[in-house]
């Protein structure tokens, strides 16, 4: 892990580098030494951008349960699309439902997908989300699901989607996944792709209802040192419950 870390650092740092280098150069056109300050500009935001990912992947979850309204955690990531022309849209004919988890991670997760596959679409295509009731061994639960219209994934992307670091973007960190995949398994829960290079993707969610008591701590603590990774600071969205 330690080595891949290092590497994704070096990369951006030898970007750096060699652009300062180049600023450096006497007789540097105008465009040029705008162009060399862009690249720093990128380079640094996606070390940035690395770094906030990488504590977020190595923080233990600390689950703050609550009832959460899946359709409305799920509904709200439609709003990703803001910046981009892809259509967004929460397929109507879902379940309204209801489970025990963390409000603020869950939307991490649903935010995620969606942006996963606005980009799959090249942010111009289709993109529904939708919850259905289901049932596992250890319980009842909801799935949601992701679906685009956008490049899909072929066998090898597909198997190595979660890999911490696996990316097939020029701007991706590879950490997406691996986060969902970490705060679903916090829930109890489960993720699989459904997709065929050419044809779309689905990205199911399973999550069972739960109950409110807190699940055993996480075992995978690399960095013991951080604190838990919650929002337990912001405003609880979920505390006034109709249904
Ligand atoms: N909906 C999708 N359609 C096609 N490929 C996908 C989809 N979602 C994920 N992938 C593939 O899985 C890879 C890993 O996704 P992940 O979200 O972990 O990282 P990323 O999106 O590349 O980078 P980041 O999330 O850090 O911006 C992507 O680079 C892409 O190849
Ligand atoms: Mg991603």
């Amino acid at each position: 892990m330690a080595a891949v870390i290092a590497h994704e650092v070096r990369n951006p740092l030898a970007v750096i580098a060699n652009a300062v280098a180049s600023l450096r150069r006497e007789g540097l056109s105008r465009h040029d030494h705008d162009v060399l300050l862009a690249i720093l500009d990128e380079e640094t935001i996606r070390l940035n951008r690395l770094v906030s990912d990488l504590l977020s992947y190595a923080r233990p979850i600390n689950l703050q349960r609550q009832r959460v309204l899946l359709h409305d955690v799920s509904q709200r990531a439609t709003l990703m699309s803001v910046h981009h022309d892809a259509r967004v849209v929460y397929d109507e004919s879902s379940v309204r439902g209801q489970i025990w988890g963390d409000a603020n991670l869950l939307r991490q997760v649903f935010d995620n997908l969606v942006e996963n596959a606005v980009q799959a679409t090249g942010g111009t295509g289709s993109v529904t989300i939708a919850v259905k009731q289901a049932s596992r061994e250890t319980g009842e639960g909801f799935v949601v699901t992701v679906s685009d219209d956008g490049e899909g994934m072929d066998t090898q992307v597909r198997n190595r989607a979660k890999d911490p670091f696996f990316t097939t973007r020029p701007a991706g960190t590879g950490l997406g996944l691996a986060i969902v995949n970490r705060i679903v398994e916090a829930h109890g829960g489960e993720m699989w792709f459904e997709s065929r290079s050419g044809e779309g993707t689905t990205v199911s969610v399973f999550l069972p209802i739960g109950t409110e008591s807190s699940p055993p701590p996480d075992p995978r603590r690399s960095l013991d040192t951080l604190p838990p990774l919650s929002h337990s600071d912001e405003r609880p969205v979920y505390d006034e419950l109709k249904d």
